[in-house]
């Protein structure tokens, strides 16, 4: 059987190359579940790319991409392989030509993600993760940093593309945490957020109504790299949790108990 990560590695590196290719071109833009949910050519070519490869690889495994081009688009029973893919993450920010963009491929074995590979093609920054062997940006190995009071913490956040008409819009949440920490950051590329928080870059990160494709890599990014990602409630993480809440570990309670006591739980 060929390498799983040496395929997830190259064939993110070729996406991230045809993504770049494609930046700044005058691209066709449909919408999906909002008018601010897009896809682009760009996002099809980059599926197309790596799901091609992916079969040809491994044509046993069962493929989870967005724009449904591999076998599903949602979660369906447990595979006892599963890619998830997101062959273009930020996809708002690449048709505004801002520079802050991803692809994300990630292998879960009987629902637990094994291998992570996040590519950030702007700054050549290629990120990942076999289970048991630590988290890596190119050649280096990452950490979570050492925050350990949230007065001292940058963290990062999402909204949904449902955020116009949905009740639970993350305001609130934001509201609550903004006054706490040094920053809230909403970079638009949930993978790479992610990963910041894996290289110890942000301290923390949540975000509701994200599919499996937005966090599979970053997932396993984080506890490679000694952090902590679990639901809002603080239960552990699974394959159909929805709402993430990833840290450097030491700050997951602080985190938690904001969040919480802004949704009126705690
Ligand atoms: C989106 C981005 C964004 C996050 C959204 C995701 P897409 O992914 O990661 O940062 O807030 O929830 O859906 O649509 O650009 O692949
Ligand atoms: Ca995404
Ligand atoms: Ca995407």
């Amino acid at each position: 059987m060929p390498d799983p990560l040496g395929t997830a590695l190259e064939t993110a590196r070729e996406a991230g190359r045809l993504l770049r290719d494609y930046a700044g071109r005058d691209l066709e833009v449909s919408h999906k579940s909002t008018a601010i949910d897009l896809v682009t050519e760009a996002d099809l070519a980059s599926e197309r790319l790596i799901v091609d490869a992916i079969r040809r690889h491994f044509p046993g495994h069962t493929i989870l991409s967005e724009e449904g081009l591999g076998d599903l688009q949602q979660l369906a029973g447990e595979s006892e392989y599963l890619w998830l893919v997101d062959p273009l993450d930020g996809t708002v920010n690449y048709a505004h030509g801002l520079p802050v963009w991803g692809v994300s491929v990630a292998l879960a074995q009987r629902g637990r993600p094994v291998l992570a590979v996040t590519y950030d093609p702007v700054r050549d920054e290629m990120y990942w993760a076999r289970r048991g062997e630590g988290a890596w940006c190119n050649e280096r190995r990452i950490r979570v940093s050492a925050t350990e009071h949230l007065s001292q913490a940058l963290v990062a956040t999402g909204f949904p593309y449902g955020r116009a008409t949905l009740e639970e819009n993350n305001l609130l949440e934001f509201n609550a945490m903004m006054p706490q920490v040094q920053g809230v950051r909403r970079a638009g590329a949930a993978v790479l957020d992610l990963a910041h928080v894996a290289a110890g870059r942000l301290d923390a990160y949540w975000e509701m109504f994200l599919q499996p494709w937005d966090w599979a890599a970053g997932w396993l990014l984080v506890e490679e790299a000694g952090g902590t990602v679990t639901d809002l409630q603080g239960q552990p993480w699974v394959l159909s949790t929805a709402a993430i809440a990833a840290s450097n570990g030491a700050l997951h309670g602080e985190v938690l108990g904001v969040l919480q006591h802004a949704r009126g739980e705690a």
